[in-house]
């Protein structure tokens, strides 16, 4: 048999057996938001759409994730498929009529489709068909707390990559054309990095500025001058990004306050660079803030390192998707993106690829109006179906 002919119907066969119970679960997910680890409810949702399915299910994993596994008729290696589950503290805006029904909760990253599309894939491999062309075994990893606590580290460190061969996840992707599925080899997400620095000055009045060490001036210099690390320091052609996202300080007009706080994220893509930022950071600050007499204290925070795809798991994926939804749904990006993903502690452990897929010209991924057209769903449990059994063909 041919790879065209292997998937041959199997898109229609998705969206026709089971795409809209995909669908009605990604409304049920969407309207009842959780976030981080604490993802209960929503890992009940996932337990009771997979009830009845010949699959061996360990919950409690990282708090509350899922690992499901199949397995197929052959004594092959284990390929994972992972989706995260947590929402984000955005207040939905919408106007879906199965938007959040909490305040202050969405899922504005598209978890709710992530995990949805997986649940269909569990699905549709299941089938007797299917699951006898599966010369191996397959793990469906449902992940809490993606957006910034690391849940893909905590699984890894419970065991979930253990025995595992291969590993492959899906992002919903804004601003990729509306159906085609994207990676590349190498670095495809940033190291994401955060820091937060005490900027230290003296206090005091207003109208005496030369009885203090002013904090918002010191702040000012220093925030200024951290951008000559990637502009100065760092090699043009190498991604890098520092970015103050917040400064904090002051209590009335006419005070010149004792601190500042600066809080900030650092994006690398090189390992090396990326040890180097840290300190960079501090002695640029410090020397200024001593320059005026004031100091500063960094507490600096590692956090998701580069996602960094395997060579031969991208290419993988490229063809898979090709010869599913046609080559010109499948693109090969030049550049990563300078987002984080904590999807990258699994490709610390594993060879494996992270794939974007289009949806299209949509408000984008963290806004409050993220929203996309459901038909995105059936086909990326498709490809992740698709996937499974190309790793599984053996
Ligand atoms: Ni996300």
């Amino acid at each position: 048999m041919d790879t065209v002919q292997r998937f041959e119907g199997l898109e229609e066969e998705v969206r026709e057996s089971f795409g809209e119970d995909i669908v009605s679960l990604r409304r049920e997910i969407h309207r009842e938001p959780e976030l981080g680890f604490d993802t209960k409810k929503t890992a009940e949702k996932v337990l009771s759409a997979l009830d009845g399915l010949p699959l061996e299910i360990q919950t409690g994993v990282a708090e509350n994730g899922i690992v499901a596994t199949l397995k197929g008729g052959g004594d092959g290696p284990t390929v994972a498929l992972r989706a995260d589950m947590d929402a984000l503290p955005i207040h939905e805006e919408t106007g879906l009529s199965f938007a959040s029904e909490t305040d202050g909760k969405m899922h504005a990253c598209g978890h709710d489709g992530h995990t949805s599309m997986l649940v269909g894939a569990a699905r549709a491999l299941c089938q007797d068909h299917l699951r006898e062309r599966l010369n191996g075994t397959v793990k469906f990893v449902f992940q809490p707390a993606e957006e910034g606590g690391g849940g893909g580290r905590v699984m890894v460190e419970e065991g979930v990559a253990d025995g595992v061969g291969s590993i492959f996840a899906l992002h919903l992707w804004p601003g990729l054309e509306f159906g085609k599925a994207a990676t590349k080899a190498g670095p495809i997400m940033a190291a994401a990095d955060a820091f937060e620095m005490e900027i230290k000055g003296k206090g005091g009045h207003g109208a005496m500025p030369h009885m203090t060490a002013d904090a918002v001036v010191i702040a000012a210099q220093v925030v200024t001058a951290l951008q000559t690390v990637v502009a100065r320091e760092v090699n043009p052609v190498e991604p890098a990004v520092l970015t103050i996202g917040e400064i904090e300080a002051g209590t009335a007009f006419n005070i010149i306050p004792e601190t500042a706080r600066l809080g900030g994220t650092v994006r690398t893509v090189d390992a090396d660079l990326r040890k180097r930022m840290p300190e960079r950071i501090e002695e640029l600050a410090r020397g200024v803030a001593r320059g005026m007499r004031g100091d500063v204290e960094l507490n600096y925070r590692f956090s998701y390192p580069v996602t960094r795809n395997d060579a031969g798991a991208a290419k993988l994926a490229l063809n898979v998707a090709g010869e599913l939804f046609g080559e010109d749904r499948a693109v090969e990006v030049e550049y990563p993106s300078m987002g984080g993903e904590d999807f990258a502690f699994f490709l610390e452990e594993l060879p494996g690829a992270y794939v974007w897929l289009g949806v299209g010209d949509v408000s984008g991924l963290h806004t409050p109006r993220f929203a996309f057209d459901e038909e995105i769903l059936p086909q990326g449990a498709a490809l992740l179906a698709a996937l499974a059994l190309e790793s599984l063909s053996g």
